[in-house]
């Protein structure tokens, strides 16, 4: 990303490694993943031949400098990316974008050297994947009442951690996990706590894996630690500081999410587009009548809309790198934003197509159904908005 200070804005200029990365990441996700989504949307298997591509590609640690086994690009390489892998197939897109923004990410900000080389590297390289798990059953949105728990041995060599997490995105694969789980539970959020786990180790158990409306290719499981023993070594950050860590990965996440939301509403959108020149009724294609017209109008301007908070919110994370400040505003503005525009446009894009949008015949079917999570995951549209508002009362 080139950063001009031009008087006092900052603008956003693609540079030509962007537009390479645009063009190599369009034209393999429309050749290798347009043709395959449908089958993995009913069946539900996990894809994992063309997530290894994508790693090949550098698609799994984008932002991880080259060192660490990453692409060493920046954050609108990494939204340009997944929008282009979301128009093709959401849920190809979830399972990038937690493996950059949520693990990756995560550790990349607060673990220590050795930790980088040990857990990022393979993950960024693509040789493994990343989880993060923060909900549990009885907590969703309210993040920090975990009943999950990680208690110090006698010998103080081991977390023994015991519980059950929840809607754990690639959990049913993933060989390592960021978790969140207390450790001091009589001191609210101050007490959870985030280690690094090797699901190849004993005490780790994945439980049912989600049946789920959309994004099915993306596979989602409860985990269960009896009696896991975490090497003291393995804790990300400091005891205590697993809340602030799971939000800081929050708010990169949700940049993520929005890009997601905005790549399913392209794809909804150009099919509509598409689908109202061609489409005859009345004597003449659909896209004649002021009705169709008004719903490709909006669905255009709130498309564009949602790019530009993602575009500022890339801005903003940017800025952060130096400054130090957090960016939780613009990244859940673009999050609201776009998560809300993806429902409306897939929506009118099923209007737009009648019964053919109802079938699972034409794509349409799959984007609405894709869409509805991206307001619900990595922080429902209610909790965007609390954020948001917070932080205009200044009551963060
Ligand atoms: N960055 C850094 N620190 C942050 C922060 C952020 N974005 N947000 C809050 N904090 C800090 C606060 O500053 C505060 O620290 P101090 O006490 O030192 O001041 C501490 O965290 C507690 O903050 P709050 O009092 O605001 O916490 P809260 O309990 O009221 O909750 C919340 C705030 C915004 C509602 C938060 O709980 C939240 O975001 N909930 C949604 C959780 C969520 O998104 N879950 C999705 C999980 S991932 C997923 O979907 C699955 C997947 O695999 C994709």
């Amino acid at each position: 990303m080139v950063l001009e200070q031009t008087g006092t804005p900052l603008t956003l200029t693609l540079t030509p490694e962007h537009e390479m990365l645009l063009n190599t990441v369009r034209d393999f996700a429309q050749k290798e993943i347009v043709p395959i989504a449908e089958h993995y949307d009913h069946s539900g298997d996990f894809p994992m031949e063309t997530i290894k591509k994508m790693a090949e590609m550098g698609l799994m640690g984008i932002e991880v400098p080259e060192e660490y086994g990453g692409a060493g690009m920046d954050v609108l390489a990494y939204v340009l990316a997944l929008v282009e892998i979301a128009k093709a197939d959401a849920s190809h897109s979830t399972i990038m974008s937690v493996n950059n923004s949520l693990y990756c990410n995560g550790i990349m900000l607060f673990g220590t050297e050795e930790q980088k080389r040990r857990w990022v590297t393979p993950v960024a390289s693509g040789e493994k994947i990343g989880a993060y798990s923060l909900t549990e059953p009885m907590s969703g949105s309210d993040a920090a009442t975990m009943a999950s728990r990680a208690v110090l041995n006698e010998a103080g060599t081991h977390y023994i951690i015991n519980g059950r997490k929840s809607w754990v995105t690639s959990g049913p694969v993933a060989d390592y996990v960021v978790l969140f789980t207390m450790t001091d539970p009589e001191k609210g959020s101050k007490g959870v706590s985030a280690f690094l786990i090797d699901t190849s180790q004993p005490g780790f158990h994945r439980g049912k894996k989600e049946p789920k409306l959309g994004i099915r290719a993306s596979a989602t499981s409860e985990l269960i630690f009896e009696d896991y023993a975490c090497p003291v070594e393995n804790m990300l950050g400091k005891r205590g500081e697993g809340f602030k860590i799971a939000m800081t990965v929050l708010d990169a996440g949700r940049i993520g999410i929005a890009a997601q939301a905005l790549g399913i509403a392209e794809a909804a959108y150009e099919a509509s587009v598409r689908y109202a020149r061609e489409r005859q009724a009345f004597g003449g294609p659909i896209g004649q009548f002021q009705m169709i017209q008004q719903k490709i109008a909006d669905m255009k301007t709130r498309i564009e809309a949602s790019r530009h908070l993602i575009y500022n919110a890339c801005l903003a994370k940017m800025r952060a790198k130096v400054t130090g400040e957090r960016y939780t505003l613009e990244a859940s503005m673009a999050k609201l934003f776009a998560s809300e525009t993806a429902q409306f446009v897939t929506d009118e894009a099923v209007q737009i197509h009648g019964g053919m949008g109802y079938s699972k015949e034409m794509p349409v079917e799959r984007y609405y159904r894709d869409a509805r999570i991206t307001r619900i995951y990595e922080g429902t549209s209610e909790i965007q908005r609390m954020v948001i508002a917070r932080h205009e009362l200044g009551m963060r």
